[in-house]
């Protein structure tokens, strides 16, 4: 399972990569506002930082909603450096330049995801990962972990190329489950891989072998 940052944070993003365990970076709008990066030149600048800094795929997101306007944003963030994966939401327009990147040799995420039929779609269009976003719909009533469960499912069955990345994680719990189905890929914030290391008996464990190990010394 690759583990994604889902951050435009510098610092998390050098933080996770540190500990030798990040497979990539996911971004989206909100993620850059939250930064306060603005103006066309500074996202780019900040997309740059971010691929120099990982090893992986980083996905940047499209804000046009149109064929013709996500193809240029695409093409613009696709040039800015190799490991860039442009993001599409999944909407008509978004599913024809899906088909179009792919035909182009340039990566896709295929973002905003909340049905199997709408990863189908994305499958079909072939983008390179679909990202179902569980805790958004864990937050309307719904169970975003089904949701995972179906799409690998309908993906495995067909032999999809299409990567599920599990997005929109929020606690170790969801992580964990995605690992048991078998979601390809999970993106979630620092907290969440940091949460993974966490278990009191590690800490009992520990304080009680550096006590013992004094007595050694
Ligand atoms: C995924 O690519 C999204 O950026 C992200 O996971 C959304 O998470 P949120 O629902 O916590 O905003």
């Amino acid at each position: 399972m690759k583990f994604f940052i889902d951050t435009a944070n510098l610092d998390e993003i050098r933080e996770a990569h540190d500990l030798g365990v990040l497979d990539g970076v996911t971004t989206n709008p909100s993620l850059m506002a939250k930064e306060g990066i603005k103006g066309r030149d500074n996202i780019l600048r900040h997309y740059k930082a971010i691929c120099e800094i990982v090893d992986g795929d980083v996905s940047a997101e499209v804000v046009s909603t149109d064929f013709k306007g996500i193809v240029a944003e695409g093409e613009l963030l696709a040039s800015i450096d190799e490991k860039i994966v442009v993001k599409v939401p999944m909407i008509k327009d978004g599913v024809k330049a899906i088909r179009y990147f792919a035909n182009n040799n340039i990566k896709t995420n295929c973002t905003l995801v909340f049905s199997a039929g709408q990863a189908l779609l994305a499958a079909k269009a072939g983008a390179t990962y679909v990202s179902p976003f569980i805790g958004r719909i864990d937050d309307v009533g719904g169970d975003g972990l089904e949701l995972i469960q179906q799409i690998v499912s309908i993906y495995n069955t067909y032999g999809f190329a299409t990567e599920v990345l599990a997005a929109s994680i929020r606690h170790v719990p969801h992580l964990i489950r995605c690992a048991e189905i078998g979601a390809d890929v999970a993106t979630c914030p620092l907290s969440v891989i940091l949460g993974l290391l966490k278990h009191p008996l590690t800490d009992i464990g520990l304080e009680k072998f550096l006590a013992d190990a004094k007595k050694t010394m």
